[in-house]
């Protein structure tokens, strides 16, 4: 069998960095180099202050760091030195020509691989670790096979990522699953068996899943669309337990305790967010609909619509509450992350909150113990398109909560850090005018204890009766 020696990694991102830094933890015999093209985040991996939060994830980088595991802007010299390659790029939802909105946008994955024919004078197994649209492994091949050079082959073998931000070194300690795609000819099984090889450093056999190309990453988009479709199933039911005074947590609980069901994965919240929920199911949206499966596409389709209903029915119900206008008042938006432990707010519903209370005219003051100032004023103004002078004076970033919930006549929790569970609520109470609210969007107060202390406490899925 082929024995991986050299791995290169392309995209430094939030999968490449923690995955391939796992790797070369685990496997000492193997030199792994994670390339990227930007030199800023390339920069900030070889410092003390790596580009993402996520715990563990210092340690593992400062063990291997230097030994084994290398981050580098070379991305030609990455490709040419290794035996096995992951494209670990990222595949956002395209804004516009044909799938607009929907369709996965392919062109950093397709400058990667022609990258790689380009530059390869040996032959490579190139795995696809982006999540990318079923099929597309083969439009990588004729890219490879097209520009390669005499005596170069190359293997693709598919190797969609589990992980979870917040959870990502865990996740990749111990796999539920790793799941490795290839063509079913000797030369793709073999392929295979040299990316199992790797894997097999950590991971039990039993756990490390061999199946066909188009499987594997359909298998992806299943996936997260079937996590999502629970969130959205029990978001769903969160608005008939407001209506009627049943309480989420407790039904979610009951019908977690069947264990055809789990329990996992069942809270209701303000909705979710992350890089990949929506752009995946609209990635299978779109694939359903190219495929003639308008029904399909519609069923999938409709955990995303459910997505959107709970964001703006949660910032509805802020602005019902508040006597029907927050015009001019000062809310105060706790977590700007799109979940706790991770500093990353893509699609984040904080977001979507902060825009639909600016619209509204109120003040908005915010906190996160892990967003830095810049890149929440990133998100308000959506990378520069939206200008930021005109919402600059109805905006505050606050080093604290305190701070932030300082003269709040609303206080929104949009994520659920820790940190939130164990706050002083007496004393932010103190500090607040009357009526004082707080709008749970994450179900992690005690509503009791908040509610004793004097506040009006709204919790997502739960009626006004206690
Ligand atoms: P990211 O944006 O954090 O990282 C991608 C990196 O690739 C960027 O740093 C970018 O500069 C680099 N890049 C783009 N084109 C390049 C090129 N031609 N050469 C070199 N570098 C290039 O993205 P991410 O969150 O790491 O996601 C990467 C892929 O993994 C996506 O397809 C995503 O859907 C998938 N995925 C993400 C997660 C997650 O939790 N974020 C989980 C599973 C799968
Ligand atoms: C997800 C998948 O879980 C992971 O397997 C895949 O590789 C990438 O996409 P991620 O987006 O990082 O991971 O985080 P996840 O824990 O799935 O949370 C996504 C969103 O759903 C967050 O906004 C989270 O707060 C929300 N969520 C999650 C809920 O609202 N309720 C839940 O029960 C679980």
């Amino acid at each position: 069998p082929i024995q991986v020696k050299k791995i290169c990694c392309i995209g430094a991102g939030y999968v490449g960095g923690p995955t391939c830094a796992v790797i070369a933890l685990k496997c000492p015999h193997i030199q792994v180099t994670i390339v990227d093209l930007n030199q800023q985040r390339i920069d900030a991996w070889n410092s003390d202050e790596l580009p993402i939060y996520e715990p563990g994830l210092d340690e593992v980088v400062k063990a291997a760091r230097g030994k084994n595991l290398f981050f580098s802007t070379d991305v030609d010299k990455g490709i040419e030195e290794a035996d096995l390659i992951f494209v670990s790029v990222n595949t956002p939802t395209k804004k516009s020509g044909i799938g607009a909105g929907f369709a996965a946008d392919l062109k950093f994955l397709q400058l990667a691989t022609r990258r790689i024919a380009e530059v390869a004078k040996s032959s490579k197994i190139v795995v696809e670790k982006s999540t990318v649209p079923c099929r597309t492994a083969d439009a990588m091949r004729t890219i490879l096979e097209a520009n390669s050079k005499p005596g170069c082959s190359f293997d693709i073998l598919s190797n969609p990522e589990f992980l979870a931000e917040g959870t990502a070194i865990e996740d990749l300690f111990a796999p539920d699953r790793v799941l490795i795609g290839s063509l079913q000819t000797q030369q793709g099984k073999d392929a295979c068996e040299a990316l199992t090889q790797v894997y097999a450093n950590w991971v039990p056999r039993e756990r490390i899943l061999t199946v066909g190309l188009w499987s594997s990453e359909l298998s992806k988009l299943a996936a997260n669309a079937m996590l999502a479709q629970r969130i959205s199933s029990v978001n769903a039911l969160s608005a008939i337990c407001e209506a009627t005074g049943a309480n989420i947590d407790e039904v979610a609980y009951a019908v977690g305790k069947d264990t055809r069901m789990g329990s996992k994965f069942l809270k209701a919240s303000v909705g979710f967010g992350g890089s990949c929920f929506q752009k995946d199911i609209l990635n299978l949206v779109y694939l359903s609909e190219s495929l003639h499966l308008p029904e399909v596409a519609k069923y999938w389709r409709a955990v995303v619509e459910m997505n959107e209903y709970q964001k703006s029915r949660f910032a509805n119900k802020v602005v019902d509450t508040l006597f029907n206008t927050i015009t001019g008042k000062k809310i105060a938006i706790l977590g700007w992350a799109f979940k706790k432990d991770t500093g990353d707010t893509r699609e984040s519903p904080a977001i979507t909150l902060a825009n639909h209370f600016l619209n509204e005219k109120a003040r908005i003051n915010i906190y996160d113990p892990q967003v830095s100032k810049d890149q929440i004023w990133l998100d308000l103004t959506d990378y520069g398109d939206i200008p930021a002078e005109p919402i600059k004076p109805h905006v505050t970033i606050s080093q604290s909560v305190e701070e932030a919930c300082h003269n709040a006549e609303a206080i929104v929790v949009c994520t659920e850090w820790d940190e939130f569970k164990k706050l002083d609520w007496q004393k932010i109470y103190d500090n607040c005018p009357r009526p004082a609210f707080v709008f749970d969007g994450r179900l992690i107060l005690d509503r009791k204890a908040l509610t004793n202390i004097g506040f009006k406490v709204t919790t997502i899925g739960t009626g006004d009766r206690l």
